[in-house]
């Protein structure tokens, strides 16, 4: 059972900070997000405080959690952020982040993509091929603008985690290659509107071990030095995110500290700005998704399922990575049963645990998805004609509604007849 300050039984019932989750339910309706502003701004401050002896600014990627609310609280903070987008550098713009504290990155950004960011003055754009690179010089030339860029090194270092969310191996299409960068820079030298700022990379997410930060970052450090004798004059290393998080307590994630204390000593020498990306350190554990047991059933087989409100269009990564999100009573019982916590989706592969251990909760009552603040809401569809959750935010025993849920109306809203 995943227990912390935030997400905790009294007297039986689970709680977000000082809120009952079932009293949540009964006013907001199910599904619904649950965010603990407080589990935020103490992920953030622990990230804070583990490389606080490096020069640093870390920039919430906001990919992992997108919603106004949550970008703000960041922000608030005095964090930046990193956008793969227009859409996710307008969201930011909205929550109130300085254009000149946003990084803008992505593989395929998009002529007005370009324009919007150069435009709005970001702090720098992430470039991954030499194409891009010269079609940013082009636009920034013609914008009558120089854009600060980095380059995006892919240090070829095959990081152990799931095989869809690892990026700096050379098999991925992620970043420029290492042993192409010193043609890079030369042709660097010919575009006139670009300044070089930054050398970045990330190598994935939900890192476990330390060492894979430390093989990219010798090579990244080599390029910097080169970069150097090449006469560039770089302000920043861009180390990016992948941060471990603890979703099955069986399988605890490698503390901060440990990322820090390899990290710290190799980075502090180059006498640089040191940039980092957390995504799902920052709000993995912040959040819940809420949501109702429709009916139970049991299969001829003996197999017993809970069938939930909630499925694959709020939480895909079961399906698609496999993985493991503990599943909460929201009002304990002392009898369990095993079951299959599955979704109302048409696919076999809308489920959210298999086999598992659960409370012998009824029909009619809450269960918790626990560790969706990562990559849950943001990855939410209307397959199914499905309408995305409303999500809250709550503060001690303060709640705010920080999304509401789409109606049918807007399911359609967009479309002609
Ligand atoms: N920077 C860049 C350039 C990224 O591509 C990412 C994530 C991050 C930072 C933040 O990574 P984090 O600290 O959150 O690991 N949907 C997948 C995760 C995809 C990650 C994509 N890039 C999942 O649910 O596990």
């Amino acid at each position: 059972m995943l227990d912390s300050n935030y997400f905790h039984y009294t007297d039986k019932r689970l709680n977000c900070e000082e809120v009952r989750l079932e009293e949540l339910g009964r006013t907001f309706g199910t599904p619904l997000y649950v965010t603990s502003a407080k589990s935020l701004v103490e992920s953030y401050k622990a990230f804070e405080q583990a490389f606080e002896a490096l020069p640093h600014f870390t920039c919430y990627s906001v990919k992992a959690n997108y919603n106004l609310t949550v970008i703000r609280t960041f922000a608030e903070l005095g964090c930046g952020c990193d956008v793969n987008s227009g859409g996710e550098l307008y969201r930011a713009l909205q929550a109130g982040v300085a254009p000149d504290k946003i990084i803008f990155a992505g593989v395929g950004k998009k002529y007005e993509e370009i324009a919007y960011s150069l435009e709005c003055g970001v702090l720098m754009l992430k470039a991954e091929s030499l194409s891009e690179l010269q079609a940013i010089d082009q636009i920034a030339g013609e914008m009558g603008k120089i854009a600060s860029v980095a380059l995006r090194i892919n240090p070829n270092v095959t990081a152990e985690t799931h095989p869809y969310i690892t990026t700096g191996d050379s098999k991925e299409k992620f970043g420029i290659d290492e042993a192409e960068l010193p043609e890079v820079l030369a042709l660097l030298r010919q575009l006139p509107n670009l300044r070089l700022v930054a050398l970045d990379m990330h190598i994935g997410s939900q890192i476990f071990d330390p060492e894979y930060y430390v093989a990219a970052t010798v090579k990244l450090l080599a390029l910097y030095n080169l970069s150097k004798t090449m006469g560039f004059a770089i302000e920043f290393l861009d180390i990016g995110g992948g941060f471990p998080v603890t979703y099955d307590p069986c399988k605890p994630a490698t503390p901060i500290e440990r990322f820090a204390e390899k990290l710290i000593p190799m980075l502090l020498p180059a006498g640089v700005t040191v940039i980092f990306e957390p995504g799902r350190y920052l709000v993995a554990n912040g959040s819940v998704l809420l949501t109702k047991i429709l009916y139970k059933k049991r299969n001829h087989a003996g197999k017993e399922f809970f069938v939930v409100d909630a499925g694959m269009t709020e939480l895909i990564r079961p399906a698609l990575y496999q993985s493991h999100h503990e599943v909460q009573a929201v009002t304990r019982h002392d009898e369990t049963v095993v079951a299959d916590i599955v979704g109302p989706i048409c696919e076999s592969s809308d489920f959210f645990a298999r086999h598992r251990k659960i409370d012998a909760a009824e029909e009619g009552e809450l269960l918790a998805v626990m560790s969706c603040g990562a990559y849950a809401a943001v990855m939410s569809s209307n397959y199914n004609g499905r309408l995305r959750p409303a999500e809250v935010m709550v503060n001690g025993s303060d709640v705010k509604l920080v999304r509401k849920r789409e109606t049918l109306e807007q399911l359609i809203q967009s479309e002609l007849l």
